[in-house]
């Protein structure tokens, strides 16, 4: 297993390239199964979860080809509908693969992908879904079992907005027999990515964008060539570096995806300049204190609440940070105290109080986005930081010490 190991305190400086959204290529590369012919995706970053994604799709008979950040999946070849715990337990969007399989083939076998570091994630919203589109839904060993001879449109609404649910719902909907109407849809622009896709397939979905979506099931889709989204949490964590430790510019990323982010950054003291789809930071002065909130887009992402902690610990004062998404989602707490930073929790709050130096030491990642505030905070720490189980930073980041290390950071990796 490898380990990060971070220098601190150097100025970032330049500028880098962001990659593909991890969270809109896995529901791309899912919708391919939709598809008896060629999808091609472009931009696709080259991370642990794409690979899972194609080893998945991969068992269930589809041909792909991954080269230079493009991939060729060939759904003509899918003759397997059952998702396999060894996968789905390693990376919950294999869930995605459900919606797909049961649309074209009638009936799928996919793992139920079990909770995670920060507690229980349901499937539920998934599994109500596809039983009002008429499928029958039953739970053997550990795999859920879906048969529908053909679904039918029906109304679905969300008692909670759910980025999963509405993704796999859309896709078992676009082949369905007449409307289905979802209420309470997620709107987070990788689902409108996912909708405009299947639109370039020959799905008829209208609402994107909003909360209420509308498909009008058709026959079959047609293949699509589409280029990936840029990855708004990865520019939001590099954003939070660069205003913390010097001035970086983001380059090809999408600011119209990041605005309530790029607002509190300011409000922390730091400069934002946007020039058509590059985004520069710059620090300027002590770090102001910013109290921020996690909900659904256009809310601040729960997927950059880590990082905000992080960034706060080197703060003038105290900023309170509360995750509405995900209420257990601070493992990382523990080990930003460990570097130093002061933070109280309270429930699903975290109380952040600022302190003039954060130190280097041991510390473990946990998850994606645990793993990524500790990089920010080890950059931000004096001396040397080591941290662990990177495999969950290399989920979701791509080449990251090389982006680092080209803004100026002294980061390597060792093997433990
Ligand atoms: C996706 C993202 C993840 C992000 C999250 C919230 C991907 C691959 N992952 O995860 O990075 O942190 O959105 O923006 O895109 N819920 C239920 N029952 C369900 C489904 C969800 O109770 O069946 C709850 C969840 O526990 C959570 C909330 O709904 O409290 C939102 O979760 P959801 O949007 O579904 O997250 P994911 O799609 O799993």
């Amino acid at each position: 297993m490898d380990k990060l190991i971070i220098k601190g305190q150097n100025i970032l400086e330049g500028s880098v390239t962001m990659s593909g959204a991890k969270n809109a290529v896995l529901p791309l590369m899912a919708a391919a199964l939709l598809v008896d012919g060629k999808t091609i995706i472009h931009r696709v970053p080259d991370l642990r979860d794409t690979r899972t994604m194609v080893r998945l799709l991969e068992i269930l008979g589809a041909k792909i080809k991954f080269k230079n950040h493009t991939l060729e999946i060939d759904g003509s070849t899918v003759n397997r509908i059952e998702a396999p715990y060894e996968l789905v337990k390693t990376m919950r969007a294999s869930f995605y693969v459900l919606g797909p399989l049961l649309a074209r083939f009638g009936q799928a076998r996919v793992s139920l992908p079990g909770g995670c570091a920060w507690g229980p994630r349901p499937v539920d919203f998934h599994l109500r879904g596809f039983k009002l589109l008429g499928a029958v839904i039953e739970l053997t060993d550990g795999y859920i079992q879906a048969s529908a001879k053909k679904l039918i449109g029906n109304k679905v609404h969300f008692e909670v907005s759910s980025v999963g649910a509405t993704g796999n719902i859309v896709m078992a909907a676009v082949l369905a027999e007449g409307v289905t109407i979802i209420q309470n849809a997620a709107r987070e622009p990788e689902i409108v990515q996912l909708c405009e896709v299947l639109n370039l397939m020959g799905s008829k979905i209208t609402g994107l964008g909003s909360n209420t979506l509308r498909i009008e099931g058709v026959n079959e889709l047609v293949p699509a060539e589409v280029e990936v989204i840029p990855d708004r949490i990865e520019t939001g964590t590099f954003l939070m570096a660069g205003a913390a430790l010097g001035k970086i510019t983001l380059k090809n990323t999408e600011p119209e995806h990041l605005g309530i982010v790029l607002e509190k950054i300011e409000l922390s003291g730091a400069s934002i300049q946007i020039s058509g789809k590059n985004i520069t930071v710059e620090h300027e002065g002590p770090i102001k204190p910013v109290n921020i909130t996690t909900d659904v887009f256009p809310g601040f992402p729960t997927d950059l609440q880590a990082q905000w902690i992080a960034f706060m610990a080197l703060a003038s004062g105290s900023s309170i940070i509360k995750d509405t998404i995900y209420h257990d989602r601070f493992a990382h707490v523990s080990e930003l105290v460990r570097l130093g930073a002061k933070i109280q929790m309270e429930n699903n709050v975290a109380i952040v109080h600022g302190v003039e130096q954060l130190k280097g030491a041991q510390v473990m990642s946990t998850d994606i986005r645990a793993s990524a505030s500790l990089v920010n905070a080890a950059l931000m720490a004096q001396g040397k930081t080591e941290i662990s189980r990177i495999y969950h930073v290399d989920r979701g980041y791509e080449k990251i010490e090389e982006k680092l290390k080209f803004l100026g950071a002294e980061i390597w990796r060792e093997s433990e």
